[in-house]
């Protein structure tokens, strides 16, 4: 009788508990130095085989890779798990995955959670020939999750991008925690994470210094949660651009709460293109936050017109309703710390601002309110509406 219970525990343990593939296996070396492209790929073949849930495990040390699509088409369903106790390298030569969409690609999953991780993208010589004004190629993102739903990313660090460090697009249920985005305050185009056409999205514990936006959010994000983030060097958590297209999704339902912005262009944010648009943002809340020496605190900018092409004496279509401000406080790197600039078409609404102090030189800060209708609560220093 027991040794029957013990067989039917073990069928029953093997049959429910991951299947485990460690990279070495497979021939990757941890040096740095050999390409471990084939072998990541061998491992993501074999796991996309079975029908059980699998970890890809992937040791200490540091491996070498070009880019790399973990694609779930053609999987059979079930949760994959990427354990990942080293560093992943990209080549060195920029040119060898600057073409490319994404560095590392997740797509079509369903159930896929990363835990831990270094990438180094080594963006830094790419940045150099962005800088330098020669033709160069746009850069990949690190990493990127595209049609995947019940995202964990856990504990991952991301250094020196080529472009965005994290994309998370067209995914519904996506929880990263822990995450860590290093690269330089000038390094272009390198926003820490950007979120777009995608539902109930949770941002938790995460420290960015980069030198685009810390957090950015584009068209069609729904039911996002963004709280205790330490953002700088940056320019800020931004919704938007938005209305760079006439035919575009709202952003609504966005939550940014307790962040610590420090040196960043811009602390809050929502930024429109100065030209018409079906989209919108509405019920969003940035609750307690900090500002240190931050250039535009709060900022609603809808005449965001760069170069002043493609979009000279037109107005923003974007809808901003619903907006509250609440416990923002600390200290403006310019005059005016709280700027809402609304498109004359579509005045913004439903604004609230509630317990906002900021100051500029140790004195209040001054404030510019145009187009903009709601209500202040608290105490405020500046009022604007
Ligand atoms: C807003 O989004 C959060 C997740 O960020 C979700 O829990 C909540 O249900 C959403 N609220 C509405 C009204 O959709």
């Amino acid at each position: 009788m027991a040794s029957l219970l013990v067989l039917f525990v073990f069928f029953f343990i093997s049959s429910c508990s991951a299947q485990s593939y460690n990279v070495l296996s497979f021939g990757a070396k941890p040096d740095g130095k050999t390409d471990a492209t084939k072998a990541f790929m061998a491992v993501w073949e074999t796991a996309c085989a079975s029908s059980r849930p699998v970890t890809i495990v992937v040791p200490k040390g540091r491996f070498l890779l070009r880019s790399l699509n973990f694609d779930g088409s053609k999987c059979k369903p079930k949760p994959v798990t990427f354990r990942i106790d080293g560093s992943l390298v990209a080549p060195a030569d920029y040119r060898v995955i600057g073409n490319e969409d994404y560095w590392i690609f997740f797509q079509h999953l369903d159930g896929v959670t990363v835990y831990g991780g270094v990438f180094d993208a080594q963006g830094t010589s790419l940045w150099d020939c962005k800088k330098s004004g020669k033709n160069c190629p746009s850069g990949a993102t690190t990493i990127g999750f595209q049609s995947s739903s019940n995202v964990v990313v856990s504990g991952l660090t991301s250094l020196n991008s080529q472009m965005f460090h994290v994309v998370i697009n067209g995914c519904n249920n996506v929880k990263l925690q822990g995450v860590k985005v290093l690269a330089a305050g000038d390094s272009p185009n390198t926003d820490g994470i950007h979120v777009q056409s995608s539902s109930t999205v949770s941002i938790f514990n995460t420290k960015i210094s980069t030198g685009d936006d810390c957090v950015s959010i584009g068209p069609g994000t729904n039911g996002l949660w963004i709280e205790n983030v330490a953002c700088g060097p940056g320019h800020g958590i931004s919704i938007g651009s938005l209305g760079k297209d006439s035919v575009e999704e709202g952003v609504q339902n966005v939550t940014v709460k307790t962040v610590t912005f420090t040196g960043t262009d811009n602390g809050v944010r929502i930024k429109s293109w100065a030209r018409p648009s079906s989209g919108f943002a509405r019920d969003i809340r940035f609750q307690h936050c900090v500002m240190n020496n931050v250039g535009n605190p709060i900022l609603i900018d809808q005449n965001y017109c760069p170069r002043n092409e493609n979009c000279p004496r037109q107005v923003s279509g974007i809808k901003i309703s619903d907006v509250l401000f609440v416990d923002i406080h600390g200290t403006s790197a310019t005059e005016v710390g709280v700027k809402l600039d609304c498109s004359p078409k579509k005045p913004c609404t439903g604004i609230r601002l509630e317990d906002v102090k900021l100051t500029y030189r140790n004195k209040p800060a001054a404030s510019a309110c145009v187009h903009a209708g709601g209500i202040e609560a608290g105490f405020l220093q500046p009022n604007c509406l």
